[in-house]
C-alpha cells in the first residue's frame, strides 16, 4: 500500500489530529464517575491495616447501624453466594473480601453500602476487626527458605510459598557456551516493584435491574469483553444478561486489566440490594492494592570470546508476586514473555530458570506499558551489554553492533523459540548515535573527565514483542487471543467501525478510522469508531501489550477489504462492465483504459441500499476475527547522555535521542506521543518510581508525595526519529508501538549513569537512581577502589 496515496481521506501515514482530543481538552470526556443513575447507592471498602494476620472477628453492627447505611457486606456474606474467592488471571485464588486471614496491607476486608459517598466513609469508621497478627514476609528470597510462615493456607496442598516454578532454553548448549566462554559477565539487579498510577483510578457503577435481570456494569476496564465473560463464569450470571460498558478511561497502563475485588463486590450489592452501585477508589488505593508492576530480582549471566562475540545467556529470577498469584498474562507464560532475553542479539543459546514467591504484598504483576514482562527481560540484556562492554574494553555501540542479528537473517529464531519477523537493528543504532554526535560526545566526555566532570552516554537497543497473539500460544484465562473488527458502511458513504479492543488514551477514535480510510477511500473524518460497550461491538480481548494494532488494526483492514471486494461487484453492475476491467484508485473505481467513467465508493455505498443487483445481499457491512499468525517485533535503539554531580549524586539528561521501529506508522504524530509518554515512564522508573515496604509490609508510596512522578519539569526533553521496517505478516505492516519506549529506555538511562562514573569503579546502581543511591554508590566505589 503507499501510503502516501490517501492523505486526501486522512488515511494511513498522515498526522490527522486526535479526533477523541476535542471532547477531552473542553472537559467533556465521560468517564465512570461522572455517571450517575437513579437510586444509586455508593460503596466504599474496608481495608486491612495489617500485612499478615488471621481474623478473630468482624464486628459491623454499629456501622450498620448508621444512618445512610444500606448495608455492610464481609466475606461471609459472600460466602453464601459462592464469591468469597475468584480465580485469578493466571490460575490462583485471589480472596475478594478476606475470610480467614488477611495477606497484605490494604486487602479487601468489608464493604460499605450507603446513600451517599460520605456516609459509606463514615461506615468504615465503625466496623470493629480483631486482628491476630501474624510473621510478615516482604522479602521473595526469606519466603522461600524452608519452614517459612505459610502465607497460602488457604491452598490444599501449598506447603511453602513458592507459586511456581519455571523454566525455559537450552540449559545443556548454554552450560557448553559458558564452560568454552573467554569472559562472562555477571549481573545481579532487581527491577523495582513500581505502579502504572493512571491518572483515573479504577471503579465501577454496577446497575443490576431486579426486574429485568439485565446487569449493566459501567467500568474502568481495558478488556470488556473479556470480563463480561469471567463475570458469567464466577458468578454464575447468564451472559447475555451482562452488558459491560467502557466509557472514557483516563489511562490503563495495565493497571485496569484485573478484575479487582471492588468490581465483583459492587455488582454482588447491586444484585442482592436491587440498585445500582457505584464504587470509585481513592489514590492510595488505587496504589497499595491494585495491580503492581516488575518486582524481579535477576541474576543474568552473559558469556562472550575475547572479541566481543555473544555465545549465551543464563538468567535465574525470583519474582515476587505478592499475596495472591494474579499477573495478567497468558495461561501458559509464567513469566510473561521473558522469553524475548536475548534481547536484539544474534545469541546462540540461552537459559532461564523462574521461582515465584508468594509474599505479603499486594497481587497483580500486570504489563505496565509493557507486553508481560518484556520490560524486565529486556533491562536485564541491556545493563549485561553496558557491563560487558566495559570488561571487554570495547566500546558498547560497537559491541552491539557485532551481536546485532543482521537485517538479512529475518525472520529469526531466537534461542528460546520465537520468530522476530523483521527488524534493521543497525540502522536504528546508527541512525541515534548520528543524531547523537556520538563520536564528539565521546571525545568531550573525555576532556570533561580531565576537568573533574562526570559525563556519560547510555544506549539501549530494544526488541519488544507484541500482538498477543496467535490463539494457538496465547491465552487470556482460557480465552484465546484474537481481536475483532465489523465494519458498516451506510447508503451515504459514511461508517461505523465497532472494535473489540478497548481505548484508554491511545488515539484509536482517529487511526482505527485512518486504517479504513485507507482501505476503502472513505475520508477518515467520515468514520465512527465504536468500543467498549459489549452488546455493541464484536468480541476481542482488549487493549494492553500494546496488542491493537498488530491484531484488531489487522483485522480492521480485513474487513475493510472485504467489503471492497463487494464493492468492485457493485461497481461493475453500475458501470455495466465486469469487475476484472474495474482499476481501484484510493476511494474511486474506473473502468481501465477509460478513466472517465467511474463510481466512487460514496456511489457504491448508495448503491448498496438502492440498486444492488438480483441475487446479491443488499448492504455493505461486515465482521471479521483476526488471527494473527505470530507476533510482531517492533525494535528501536535509546541513547541518552547525562552529567552526574558526583558531590550530590545528581545526574541530569542533557540528550535522549530516541529511533523507534514500530512498522508502518498509521498515525506519526500519536506514534510520537505514544513514545513521548513511554519516555516519561521510562524516565520515571528509572529515576523516582518505587513502591516498597518496611518490615512490617507497611507500603511506602501510598499517595503521590511518596510515590514520585516526574512532572513537566522534570522530564527531559526526547528527540525523536524513525525507520519503518514492515511486518511481512501483518496486513499493512505496522507493528504495535504503545509500549516500546517504557520497556526499552530504563536501561538506557542507567547505563548512562553508569557510563558517566565507570571511571570511579561504579558498576552498578539499582533503580531507582536517586541522588542518594548514587552518591552511595560513588562513596562505596571509592572506597574500594582507594581512588
Ligand atoms: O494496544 P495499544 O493501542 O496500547 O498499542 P498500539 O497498537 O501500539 O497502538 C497505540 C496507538 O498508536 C494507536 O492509536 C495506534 O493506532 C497507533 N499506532 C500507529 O499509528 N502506528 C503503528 N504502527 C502502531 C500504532
Amino acid at each position: 500500500m503507499a501510503v502516501q496515496e490517501h492523505e486526501h481521506v486522512g488515511g494511513i501515514g498522515h498526522s490527522v489530529k486526535r479526533r477523541e482530543d476535542d471532547r477531552f481538552i473542553r472537559g467533556a470526556g465521560t468517564y465512570v464517575d461522572d455517571i450517575s443513575l437513579p437510586g444509586m447507592l455508593h460503596m466504599a471498602i474496608l481495608r486491612s491495616p495489617v500485612a499478615h494476620a488471621r481474623i478473630v472477628s468482624i464486628d459491623s453492627s454499629a456501622a450498620t447501624a448508621l444512618p445512610g447505611v444500606v448495608a455492610v457486606i464481609t466475606g461471609n456474606d459472600l460466602v453464601a453466594h459462592n464469591l468469597a474467592w475468584m480465580p485469578t488471571l493466571s490460575g490462583d485464588t485471589q480472596a475478594v473480601l478476606a475470610t480467614d486471614k488477611v495477606r497484605f496491607q490494604g486487602q479487601e476486608v468489608a464493604a460499605v453500602i450507603a446513600e451517599t459517598p460520605y456516609a459509606a466513609r463514615d461506615g468504615l469508621e465503625l466496623i470493629d476487626v480483631e486482628y491476630d497478627e501474624l510473621p510478615v514476609l516482604v522479602n521473595p528470597f526469606k519466603a522461600l527458605e524452608d519452614g517459612a510462615p505459610l502465607i497460602r493456607d488457604d491452598k490444599e496442598g501449598q506447603d511453602s510459598n513458592r507459586c511456581y516454578s519455571w523454566e525455559t532454553g537450552d540449559k545443556a548448549a548454554t552450560d557448553r557456551a559458558f564452560d568454552e566462554a573467554d569472559l562472562v559477565v555477571k549481573l545481579a539487579t532487581h527491577y523495582p516493584r513500581c505502579h502504572p498510577s493512571p491518572l483515573e483510578t479504577c471503579g465501577i457503577v454496577a446497575d443490576v435491574n431486579p426486574s429485568t435481570g439485565k446487569c449493566v456494569l459501567h467500568m474502568t476496564s481495558q478488556a470488556p469483553h473479556a470480563i463480561r465473560t469471567l463475570f458469567a463464569i464466577v458468578a454464575g450470571l447468564p451472559e447475555q444478561n451482562i452488558q459491560v460498558k467502557t466509557p472514557d478511561i483516563g489511562g490503563g497502563f495495565g493497571n485496569k486489566v484485573p478484575i479487582y475485588p471492588g468490581y465483583v463486590v459492587a455488582t454482588a450489592a447491586s444484585l442482592l440490594i436491587g440498585r445500582p452501585v457505584k464504587w470509585i477508589e481513592d489514590r492510595s488505593e488505587n496504589l497499595i492494592s491494585t495491580g503492581f508492576a516488575r518486582d524481579y530480582h535477576m541474576q543474568g549471566e552473559l558469556a562472550l570470546t575475547r572479541d566481543g562475540k555473544m555465545k549465551a545467556i543464563r538468567v535465574n529470577l525470583v519474582s515476587d508476586n505478592g499475596a495472591f498469584f494474579a499477573d495478567a498474562q497468558p495461561s501458559k507464560c509464567k513469566v510473561g514473555l521473558f522469553h524475548i532475553v536475548t534481547g536484539s542479539y544474534d545469541m546462540p543459546a540461552a537459559h532461564v530458570v523462574a521461582e515465584g514467591a508468594y509474599t505479603n504484598k499486594a497481587p497483580g504483576g500486570v504489563a505496565y506499558r509493557c507486553s508481560f514482562r518484556v520490560t524486565e527481560a529486556s533491562y536485564l540484556i541491556e545493563r549485561l551489554v553496558q557491563n560487558a562492554a566495559a570488561e571487554l574494553g570495547i566500546d558498547p555501540a560497537e559491541l552491539r553492533r557485532r551481536n546485532f542479528i543482521r537485517s538479512d537473517q529475518f525472520p529469526y529464531t531466537s534461542a528460546t523459540g520465537f520468530v522476530y519477523d523483521s527488524g534493521d537493528y543497525h540502522r536504528a543504532l546508527d541512525l541515534a548515535l548520528d543524531k547523537l554526535g556520538y563520536d564528539d560526545l565521546r571525545a568531550e566526555q573525555a576532556r570533561a573527565r580531565e576537568q573533574g566532570r562526570y559525563l556519560g552516554i547510555g544506549i539501549a537497543s530494544f526488541t519488544e514483542v507484541v500482538g498477543a497473539g496467535p490463539s494457538k500460544d496465547y491465552d487470556i484465562a482460557g480465552l484465546k487471543m484474537f481481536d475483532s473488527a465489523e465494519l458498516r458502511v451506510h447508503p451515504t458513504g459514511k461508517a461505523i467501525l465497532k472494535i473489540g479492543v478497548q481505548t484508554q488514551g491511545q488515539g484509536h477514535e482517529t487511526t482505527f478510522a485512518q486504517i479504513v480510510a485507507s482501505e476503502l477511500g472513505i475520508p477518515s473524518t467520515d468514520i465512527l469508531v465504536q468500543y467498549g460497550d459489549t452488546d455493541n461491538t464484536p468480541y476481542g480481548l482488549g487493549t494492553y501489550a500494546s496488542r491493537s494494532t498488530p491484531t484488531a488494526g489487522a483485522a480492521t483492514s480485513i474487513v475493510a477489504r472485504k467489503l471492497r471486494d463487494k464493492a468492485r461487484k457493485l461497481a461493475a453492475h453500475l458501470l455495466e462492465t465486469s469487475e476484472e476491467d474495474l482499476e481501484w484508485e484510493t476511494g474511486k473505481f474506473s473502468v481501465r483504459g477509460a478513466p472517465d467513467r467511474s463510481v466512487t465508493i460514496q456511489d457504491v455505498a448508495f448503491a448498496a441500499y438502492t440498486n444492488h443487483p438480483q441475487g446479491m445481499e443488499a448492504g455493505l457491512e461486515g465482521v471479521t476475527y483476526y488471527d494473527p499468525p505470530n507476533m510482531t517485533y517492533p525494535f528501536g535503539s535509546y541513547v541518552v547522555a547525562v552529567e552526574v554531580d558526583t558531590d550530590t549524586g545528581q545526574w541530569k539528561v542533557t540528550r535522549m535521542i530516541a529511533v523507534d521501529d514500530c512498522g508502518v506508522r498509521i498515525n506519526p504524530m500519536i506514534v510520537e506521543g505514544q513514545i513521548h509518554g513511554g519516555l516519561t515512564e521510562g524516565y520515571a522508573i528509572a529515576a523516582m518510581e518505587l513502591i516498597t515496604f518496611d518490615e512490617d509490609g507497611n507500603c511506602i508510596g501510598q499517595n503521590f508525595l511518596d510515590y514520585l512522578l516526574p512532572t513537566s519539569w522534570d522530564t527531559p526533553p526526547f528527540e525523536l526519529y524513525a525507520t519503518e521496517t514492515p511486518s511481512p505478516h501483518h496486513p499493512f505492516g505496522a507493528k504495535g508501538v504503545g509500549e516500546s519506549a517504557t520497556v526499552g529506555s530504563p536501561a538506557a538511562y542507567v547505563n548512562a549513569v553508569i557510563d558517566a562514573l565507570q571511571p570511579l569503579g561504579v558498576t552498578n546502581i539499582e533503580m531507582p537512581l536517586t541522588a542518594d543511591k548514587v552518591w552511595a554508590a560513588i562513596q562505596e566505589a571509592k572506597a574500594r577502589t582507594g581512588s
